[in-house]
C-alpha cells in the first residue's frame, strides 16, 4: 500500500464515521453557516477567525447574524461540536480545513486574494500529511492551482499524494429562508481523483446534493459563471426598465407577467444597482482572468458598467423628480434614503448602491438622512468612510413629512411602508415596494 493511498484510506475512513475533525478558516456570512451546519451534521467542527471580537461573541453564543436562528450559536457551542478560536495552531488536530475567507476587489478594482494568500500561509504552517485543504471562497479559475497550492506544498508535502486539495464555491443566499447550506447543491472539483472523492464523500454527508467536476478550475469557473448570469441580466432588466417606462410600460408588471412563461425565462427585478460581495465582484474576477489568457467578456464587461453607473442614474433621476411642477433643485433639498444594505433584511452593506446614492446626493448638494431598522448607526465601509458614524433617523409621520423626498433603495419587510405611504409627499421607488404591497401612496409616486 502506497503513503498516499494509506493517507487517503484513513481520512476516508474518518470521515465516513464522522471522525474527522473539521476546521473553516474565516466565521462570516459564508464560514459560520457552514461550520454550524457541518457540526449539526455530527462533526466536531472548529471555526478560525482573526477577528477575536467575532470569536468571543460567537463562543458566547450571541447571535451574531440576525437571520439565524436566536438559539442556533448557542446550542451548538453547548453541544460540544463547536467552538471558535483565533489560533491557527489548533490546525494540528484537523483533518479537513475549508478555507472561507473574503475575496474582495483592490482599490484599482482588480481581485484582491490577499485575505486567501494570508489564510493559506496560516494554514502551511500547521499543515500534516493526511489533511484535505478546500478553498470555498470565490476566486479566478487557476487561483487554487496556482496560488493557493504553491503556499501550501512550500513545505515538502505534495497536493494529491501528501495531503489533498479542493474547490467547493460557496453558493450561500444571505437571508433567504427556502435555502440554506444544507438544501443548496455543493460544487465539488479537485485535480486529482483521491482530493475529489474526498471532497465529494466529505459533502455528501453535508449537503443534500453533490455536483463533482472534472478540475479546480472547473468548479471556480462554475461560481463565476452563475454570477456573470446575475450581473448580465440584472443590467438588462435596469435597461430595460428605461426604455419600457419611455413607452409608457412598467417594466415589474412585465417580469412578474413574462415569468409565467414555463420555460426560457427567469425573471430578473430592477433595483437601483447591484451589491454585496458577489455579485459585482465575480464578474471582475472573471473577466480579469479571460484577459490574462488573452481573451475577452465584452457583454459581461457592458454589464458591468451599466450596473456601476445604476447608482448615479438614480440619483440623477432623484434631483429630476425633485424639480418637477415646480418643485426644488437637489441643492438644498432634504432626501430620505430608505435602507442602506444591499439588499433587504439583511445587516449588510457591502458595496451597497444605496450608499452610492446617498454619497452622490449629498455631492449635488442635497441634504440626506436614512432609515433603515438593521442599521441603528451606519457601519464603516471601504467605499464611504465618510458615512460612517450616522444615525438611522426612526421612521415617524412628522420626520417624513418634513422630507422632499423618500427613496426606497432597500425594501426590507419590517418598515411601515403603510406610514410612509400617508406621510411622505413624494416617494421614489427603485423595490416596487408600494405597487407591489399594494399600499396606495398618497402623495406623488414614482417608480425610478
Ligand atoms: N456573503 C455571501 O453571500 C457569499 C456568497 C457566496 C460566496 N461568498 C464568498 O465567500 C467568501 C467569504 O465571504 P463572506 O461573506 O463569508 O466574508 P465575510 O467578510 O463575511 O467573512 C470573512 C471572515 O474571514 C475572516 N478572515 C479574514 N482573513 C482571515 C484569515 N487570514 N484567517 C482567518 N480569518 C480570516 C474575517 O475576519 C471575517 O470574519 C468570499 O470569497 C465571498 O465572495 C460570499
Amino acid at each position: 500500500m502506497t503513503n498516499a493511498f494509506s493517507l487517503f484510506s484513513t481520512l476516508k475512513d474518518r470521515i465516513s464515521s464522522r471522525q474527522a475533525r473539521i476546521a473553516t478558516v474565516g466565521l462570516g456570512y459564508v464560514g459560520l453557516p457552514l461550520a454550524l451546519t457541518i457540526s449539526e451534521a455530527g462533526f466536531p467542527t472548529t471555526g478560525i477567525d482573526l477577528n477575536r471580537a467575532r470569536v468571543d461573541a460567537i463562543n458566547a453564543g450571541e447571535r451574531v447574524i440576525s437571520y439565524f436562528a436566536e438559539d442556533r450559536i448557542a446550542r451548538a457551542i453547548a453541544g460540544g461540536k463547536f467552538g471558535a478560536t483565533a489560533d491557527f495552531a489548533v490546525l494540528q488536530e484537523i483533518d479537513v480545513v475549508l478555507i472561507c475567507v473574503p475575496t474582495p476587489l483592490s482599490p484599482a478594482r482588480e481581485p484582491d486574494l490577499s485575505y486567501v494568500v494570508r489564510a493559506a500561509e496560516g494554514i502551511a504552517k500547521w499543515l500534516r500529511p493526511g489533511q484535505l485543504v478546500v478553498l470555498e471562497s470565490t476566486v479566478w479559475p487557476g487561483a487554487t492551482a496556482t496560488v493557493v497550492k504553491p503556499i501550501l506544498e512550500a513545505g515538502g508535502l505534495r497536493a494529491g499524494e501528501d495531503f489533498f486539495l479542493a474547490f467547493s464555491p460557496e453558493r450561500e443566499d444571505p437571508g433567504n429562508d427556502k435555502f440554506d447550506t444544507k438544501s443548496i447543491p455543493k460544487i465539488v472539483g479537485a485535480d486529482d481523483a483521491r482530493s475529489r472523492e474526498l471532497i465529494d464523500m466529505f459533502y455528501s454527508r453535508i449537503v443534500a446534493r453533490t455536483v463533482p467536476v472534472s478540475s479546480l478550475a472547473t468548479a471556480e469557473a462554475v461560481k463565476l459563471a452563475e454570477n456573470s448570469f446575475r450581473t448580465v441580466n440584472i443590467a438588462l432588466v435596469n435597461e430595460m426598465k428605461v426604455a419600457m417606462e419611455a413607452m409608457g410600460v412598467d417594466v415589474w408588471e412585465v417580469v412578474r407577467a413574462a415569468a409565467t412563461k414555463p420555460f426560457g425565462y427567469m425573471p430578473f427585478y430592477p433595483g437601483p444597482g447591484i451589491g454585496g460581495d458577489c455579485i459585482p465582484v465575480s464578474p471582475v474576477y472573471l473577466s480579469w482572468r479571460a484577459k490574462d489568457v488573452g481573451s475577452c467578456l465584452p457583454i459581461i464587461d457592458l454589464a458591468r458598467g451599466n450596473n456601476d453607473n445604476a447608482p448615479d442614474m438614480i440619483a440623477g433621476r432623484v434631483a429630476v423628480e425633485l424639480s418637477k411642477d415646480g418643485g426644488k433643485p437637489v441643492k438644498g433639498a432634504r432626501v430620505l434614503i430608505l435602507g442602506v444594505s444591499y439588499k433587504k433584511d439583511i445587516e449588510d452593506t457591502r458595496e451597497s448602491p444605496a450608499l452610492a446614492i446617498l454619497n452622490r446626493l449629498e455631492e449635488m448638494g442635497a441634504a440626506c438622512d436614512y432609515h433603515d431598522p438593521y442599521f441603528p448607526v451606519m457601519p464603516q465601509t471601504r467605499d464611504h468612510p465618510r458615512l460612517a458614524g450616522r444615525v438611522s433617523v426612526p421612521l415617524t409621520a412628522e420626520a417624513l413629512g418634513g422630507y422632499d423626498a423618500v427613496l426606497v433603495t432597500t425594501d426590507h419587510t419590517s418598515v411601515d411602508y403603510q406610514l410612509v405611504a400617508r406621510a411622505a409627499p413624494l416617494v421614489l421607488d427603485t423595490r416596487n415596494a408600494f405597487d407591489g404591497r399594494g399600499i396606495p401612496v398618497q402623495g406623488r409616486y414614482v417608480k425610478v
